[in-house]
């Protein structure tokens, strides 16, 4: 199967065809999103939390995306990787995003970078595009904004604030997005963005009427702490119960000696084990 690319996804949107996307963050994991058929990859900077432990995505550095993104890119041949811009990685000069955001092409062989906020991050997008650099928009829930924002909520609920929401997705389309992330914004508000963009508008939290989907991986298949679950978020799988009880078995055969078995050892022939006794 050829590779994904801008115009593929752009044609979709055309023709009514929904997007998947879904985040990874290491090789194995991009090998199984892209063999389960996902269009789009997201190297999400949700790692920080998902993967290194952090309670928000704001300690997350370009250091830790460029290692995740290599990762991940070295597992897939398909699927279009988009690999998230961390916080303040695009908030200094232009100069200074347009170089962040061309290391993770150039270093991390991501395709396309994805940043939060809404038309003042215009400037930024034109230039990037200008270099050859695909920007993925996100507003909306934008998480390393949390702060400033007072919790993780849902976003555009009021008219003035879905207002705003839609002059932002227009401005940054203008900018030269080739696709935007709309995250925790009421189904009806994503509907009017969906529909009033020409490129794809890829949902998270934002209902049916979005041209595509994305989801954590790791909610998704139900991989680590099973105490906080978002409620757009899915679970098809709870692969944290899969992997307990298989580390469980190993834990309790290895205590009881009934591993490693006979099949799972190497031989020295006789004569040498006896020399070696002395
Ligand atoms: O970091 C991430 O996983 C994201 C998605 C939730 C859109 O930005
Ligand atoms: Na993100």
């Amino acid at each position: 199967l050829a590779p994904v690319t801008t115009s593929d996804l752009r044609k979709k949107k055309r023709d009514g065809q929904p997007i998947a996307m879904v985040t990874a963050y290491d090789f194995p994991s991009a090998k199984l999103v892209e063999e389960a058929g996902a269009d789009m990859i997201l190297v999400g900077d949700s790692l920080g939390m998902v993967v290194l432990g952090y309670d928000s995505t704001i300690p997350v550095t370009m250091d830790d995306m460029l290692h995740h993104t290599k990762a991940v890119t070295r597992a897939v041949k398909r699927a279009f990787v988009v690999s998230d811009m961390p916080f303040l990685s695009y908030h200094g000069t232009v100069e200074e995003a347009v170089k962040n955001a061309g290391r993770l092409l150039q270093e991390g062989l991501a395709k396309a970078v994805k940043m939060e906020g809404g038309r003042e991050l215009a400037p930024i997008v034109t230039r990037c595009v200008q270099a050859g650099i695909p920007v993925m928009g996100h507003i909306g829930l934008t998480p390393q904004a949390v702060h400033q924002l007072g919790g993780y909520k849902v976003q555009g609920r009021d008219l003035a604030q879905a207002r705003r929401l839609l002059e932002d997705a227009m401005a940054l389309e203008e900018a030269g997005v080739f696709t935007l992330v709309l995250e925790c914004v009421p189904q009806e508000v994503a509907a009017v963005i969906a529909d009033k963009l020409e490129i794809p508008v890829i949902g998270i939290g934002a209902g049916p009427s979005c041209d595509g989907q994305v989801l954590v991986l790791h909610d998704l298949v139900g991989y680590g702490s099973s105490d906080w679950k978002p409620k757009f978020a899915k679970r098809y799988a709870d692969t944290g119960i899969v992997i307990r009880e298989a580390v469980a078995a190993y834990v309790s055969e290895v205590k009881d000696r009934r591993f490693p078995a006979p099949e799972h050892v190497f031989h020295a022939a006789e004569e040498t084990v006896k020399q070696l006794y002395g």
